[in-house]
């Protein structure tokens, strides 16, 4: 099966095609550092041919959630160390993706004084848990300035440098699912007149600018992109366009960063232009609505769609899924439970299969 042959991602040989998505599991402390018991669980997980760790905030002021891990301080690049330690002793591959919320979270999550910030003010119409955990209204949130922006695209840069010095292999950037780069490739979120907003390549430049920045830094072969185009989650309501996305590609074309990673519900044309426009690693996420059956993932390398597909919510209950799937043992439920909660448990206690 193609699942089970490597791939050559730049200086990096994947054992499988099989890539564990980010997932986020709120066991940092209040500090924004990793739980002690975060590397077993990663090391459990090794066997996936790429990890791509939890959203992890590239500064205090990227936190959208009570315990998310960061990546900007020594003692968080102190207890990623030691996770990448861990999954390199197991023979895998781990990149950190780095996520700022914009305009979902909540300013008792962030340092005093500082705003929730987002490319232009509009509001998010949802719920959002504040630092006691209780659900509120989402804030309106102020728009970056030009300033701002340089800042944040300085704390990614700074954060991607953290994450290779604590021996991780790259890292990747959460422009999916309705946080802070969704929300600037986006009409419905992006209002701004400047040279942020505006037309597509206008609203792709923030993405542009924030990966060249950060491929300059650590080197293009670690750097990967998430993208979810269309997606409604956190009330992007669908609005952003596909000419957006082209414009986007055209400018991260000349970076040569390692791969796009590409979140899809159904194929769309735009899937398709994309993954015929996109010249290195192509990764394919057809989870939630779709399925990430072994046969489904089979077809869809066999078909072309994809080099590597990832895999979530299997990988929570099944820390040997390849192995599991290349011998043909059934698979476990995961409990929902303890998907953001739990500390270990529901982490690091299901078993590999014997
Ligand atoms: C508990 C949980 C946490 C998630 N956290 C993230 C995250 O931090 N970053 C991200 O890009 N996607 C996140 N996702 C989405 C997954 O990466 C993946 O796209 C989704 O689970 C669908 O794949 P699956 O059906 O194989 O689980 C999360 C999903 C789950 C279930």
């Amino acid at each position: 099966m193609v699942l089970f042959e490597p791939w050559v991602m730049g200086p990096f040989t994947l054992a499988n095609r099989v890539v564990m998505a980010p997932m986020t599991r709120n066991r940092a402390d209040d500090d924004g550092v990793p739980a002690p018991y975060a590397a077993e669980y990663y090391r459990q997980r090794a066997g996936a041919g790429l990890i791509v760790t939890e959203a992890t905030q590239p500064s205090a002021s990227g936190r959208g959630y009570a315990g998310t891990p960061g990546i900007h301080s020594d003692e968080q690049e102190a207890a990623w160390r030691v996770i990448g330690e861990a999954v390199h002793t197991e023979g895998g591959l781990i990149f950190c993706q780095l996520m700022h919320t914009g305009r979902i979270g909540h300013t008792t999550l962030l340092p005093e004084g500082t705003p929730l910030v987002a490319p232009s003010a509009v509001r998010a119409e949802l719920l959002v848990e504040n630092s006691d955990g209780v659900e509120v209204e989402a804030e309106m949130p102020s728009a970056f300035t030009i300033d701002g922006i340089h800042s944040v695209i300085e704390d990614f840069a700074s954060a991607a440098e953290r994450a290779v010095a604590a021996g991780l292999d790259g890292i990747e950037l959460h422009g999916a699912n309705g946080y802070l780069l969704h929300q600037f490739l986006s009409a419905g979120t992006n209002v701004r007149d400047d040279e942020y907003g505006g037309d597509p390549k206008n609203r792709a430049r923030f993405v542009v600018d924030l990966t060249a920045a950060v491929a300059e830094r650590i080197g293009p072969e670690r750097v990967g992109l998430r993208l979810s185009p269309g997606g409604k989650f956190n009330d992007m309501r669908g609005l952003d366009d596909d000419d957006t996305y082209l414009a986007l590609l055209e400018g991260l074309e000349p970076l040569g960063i390692a791969y796009l990673h590409v979140l899809r519900r159904r194929s769309t044309p735009l899937h398709s232009e994309l993954l015929r426009r996109w010249h290195s690693t192509f990764i394919l996420n057809t989870g939630y609505f779709g399925s990430s059956d072994q046969d489904e993932l089979e077809m869809h390398l066999r078909d072309g769609d994809a080099h590597l597909v990832s895999v979530g919510r299997y990988f929570i209950s099944n820390p040997d899924l390849v192995e599991r799937w290349r011998r043909g043992v059934p698979l476990a439920e995961w409990d929902e439970d303890t998907f953001y909660q739990g500390g270990p448990h529901g982490l690091i206690d299901y078993p590999a299969a014997t």
